[in-house]
């Protein structure tokens, strides 16, 4: 999981709290994504860190202090709450030093992962835990080997926020071949409007094209211009599939989703949904 960002779309909460750790409703956002691998049957979790990002560290580590207090307090619900995310995965990090872009964050993975096929989760996307695409994204590539990338249709006018792929169609509804991606295109340059969202399965292979990739857009080291490498030349790691999502995604990573992000969940949470979302229909008749 690439954390380095610097998060400055937030400022200034972020300028000392990493922006993974900003709450959606109560809990991390980055927590949300560990759990994702985890239900998914990932239980090892890398963490491509930077300078400011200990809390990430803390917040999957135990808290004694913390627990003893709620311990002494009998208090069961809140100490079941810190306990989940120390003993959601074996957490691991290694720190990015430049942050030369996400290619350059997936590279600095490559020791620890090996020689086996891996999952890239971002932090800013959010996938709705009742429609699992992670599960699904390595079941595809088991069955079709290569890597798989998760595609989502968008309008044609925010494609340029993405990276975006041309396809063809499989034998497998849900499943496209990818023969070509380009990051971050303008509308008229855009293969599709089959954007790339934050989850990638990969095979191994990327490493060594990622060695070669040099600077893209923005001057940072892109996953895309690799995954386009691999996807014109299956000798480098097998093909490259895309599965096209049709399931709930919140993108955390803008002001503006962030707050769409924490209502939709505040609204169906059991616990706080039924009060919240009496008071939000009263507020949008009442007061807007
Ligand atoms: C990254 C990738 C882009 C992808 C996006 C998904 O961009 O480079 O290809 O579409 O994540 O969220 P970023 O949003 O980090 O600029």
């Amino acid at each position: 999981m690439p954390a380095a960002g610097l998060g400055t779309r937030f400022l200034p909460a972020t300028k000392a709290t990493p922006k993974e750790m900003l709450p959606v409703v109560d809990k991390p956002a980055i927590q949300y994504v560990v759990e994702e691998a985890v239900t998914a049957g990932l239980s090892d979790v890398l963490m491509v860190t930077g300078r400011n990002k200990r809390p990430l560290e803390d917040h999957f580590d135990r808290n004694y202090e913390l627990e003893q207090v709620l311990r002494d307090k009998g208090d069961a619900a809140k100490l079941a709450r810190v306990e989940e995310s120390s003993d959601l995965a074996t957490m691991h990090y290694v720190r990015q030093g430049d942050p030369r872009g996400l290619g350059h964050a997936v590279l600095c993975a490559a020791p620890h992962v090996g020689d086996q096929p891996f999952a890239v989760l971002l932090g800013d996307d959010l996938i709705d835990p009742r429609d699992p695409l992670l599960a699904r994204m390595i079941e595809v590539q088991e069955q079709y080997g290569g890597s798989v990338i998760a595609l989502l249709e968008v309008d044609p006018d925010h494609i340029h926020l993405y990276g975006a792929a041309a396809a063809r169609p499989t034998g497998d509804d849900d499943v496209v071949h990818v023969s070509d991606l380009v990051e971050k295109p303008s509308a008229e340059e855009a293969p599709s409007n089959l954007a790339i969202i934050g989850r990638y399965v990969l095979d191994p292979g990327v490493f060594e094209v990622l060695r070669k990739t040099r600077p893209g857009r923005g001057g940072e080291i892109q996953l895309t211009d690799a995954l386009q490498a691999l996807a014109s030349d299956e000798s480098l790691g097998g093909p490259v599939h895309g599965v096209v999502f049709k399931g709930r995604r919140y993108d955390t990573g803008d002001r503006g989703d962030y707050l769409r992000a924490i209502v939709r969940l505040a609204c169906e949470r059991e616990d706080l949904g039924p009060d919240f979302r009496a008071w939000l229909r009263s507020y949008v008749t009442e007061e807007m």
